[in-house]
């Protein structure tokens, strides 16, 4: 090229009116692509709000029936469960977390039986559930991993008696999908999905989630089992691991900090790529926003596009209703 080629290429008129740039826009997000996460606590007309998390709450199971409701009128197609479990409901073997009575149970139950077009997921990791706030049993101090994936995989089944559409493991034990597929298979739910937490991270952006759940880590911090934000590598073979072991979801998780792993496991695994937009990326935009430092809307719109721009198929954002609504 030469200076006398200067006016002829010009990037600017693909920009110049809002319907242009409407045309060649190359990426979309829509409500459809939304899994809206959800708080469950124990009790009756309860909605508390979230102090780290602002606009966001935990509900009883009465209420969260109507936030359900909101959600599908919004056009979202899904939503990922969460229990918050009372202290003297917690030991170390997650006798809890395979209550068929439990409170994750009951939820799953009612969302279903008022809204079966709902696609329900949910979390299946012992921390809410464990004395010591960690993903597995804790044994001499240390996280062990495959009595923990055995009891990871029964406590799917257990959600998928109650109807659970996906179950969706963020614990990061080894081998735990392959248990779980089996363990459905051989109790008959076929058709129950798993969404993988493949490349969970160890994360500081978690920090607002376990105000929520109470569930931050008793001692020492998840490193053993979840991701060094430094490997990109190591996340691509935990994608094709998983896939190999019987995932039919993908997850990437926190979302932000880590658009370059989603983009390597979606060019990498066949199957749908879901990400996670953590408590802690929902907590800078709110408190940025309370502080008049940036525009909330448009710093939403931004970092769900930078998803779908890396690739993503799905995205789990606290974010979801307010999106939905704006779109
Ligand atoms: C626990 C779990 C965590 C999140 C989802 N499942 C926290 C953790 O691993 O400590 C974090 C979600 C968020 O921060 O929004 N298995």
């Amino acid at each position: 090229m030469s200076r006398s080629d200067f006016p002829y290429a010009r990037g600017r008129r693909l920009r110049k009116s809002e319907n242009i740039r409407r045309m060649v826009s190359e990426h979309n997000v829509g409500a459809a692509d939304f899994i809206a996460p959800l708080f469950v606590v124990e009790g009756k007309n309860v909605k508390s709000e979230i102090a780290s998390m602002p606009g966001y709450h935990r509900f009883s199971i009465d209420l969260l029936m109507r936030e359900v409701e909101e959600i599908q009128s919004l056009g979202i197609p899904s939503v990922l469960l969460f229990a918050k479990v009372p202290d003297d409901k917690k030991d170390n073997e997650g006798t809890e977390a395979l209550n068929p009575e439990g409170l994750m149970q009951k939820t799953v139950k009612a969302i279903k039986k008022e809204f079966p077009e709902m696609v329900v997921m949910t979390d299946v990791a012992l921390d809410p559930y464990s004395i010591y706030g960690h993903d597995g049993i804790v044994q001499n101090d240390k996280i062990v991993n495959d009595e923990s994936a055995e009891l990871l995989a029964k406590m799917a089944v257990s959600h998928a008696e109650a109807g659970a559409d996906f179950v969706a493991p963020s614990d990061m034990m080894d081998g735990r999908i392959l248990l779980m597929r089996e363990a459905l298979e051989e109790n008959g739910f076929y058709d129950t999905g798993i969404m993988a937490y493949s490349a969970k991270y160890a994360s500081s952006f978690y920090g607002p989630f376990r105000d929520a759940l109470d569930s931050a880590p008793g001692f020492g911090d998840k490193k053993t089992y979840q991701m060094d934000p430094a490997n990109v590598n190591e996340a691509v073979r935990e994608a094709i691991l998983d896939e190999k072991e019987g995932a039919d979801i993908i997850m990437v998780k926190p979302g932000l900090p880590y658009l370059d792993v989603v983009r390597a496991v979606k060019e990498s695994v066949n199957l749908p790529v879901s990400v996670y937009n953590v408590s802690g990326e929902y907590a800078m935009i709110k408190a940025a926003a309370k502080m008049g430092w940036l525009n909330e809307e448009e710093a939403m719109m931004e970092t769900l596009i930078s998803f779908k721009r890396a690739g993503t198929d799905l995205i789990a954002t606290y974010f979801a209703k307010d999106a939905a609504r704006l779109l």
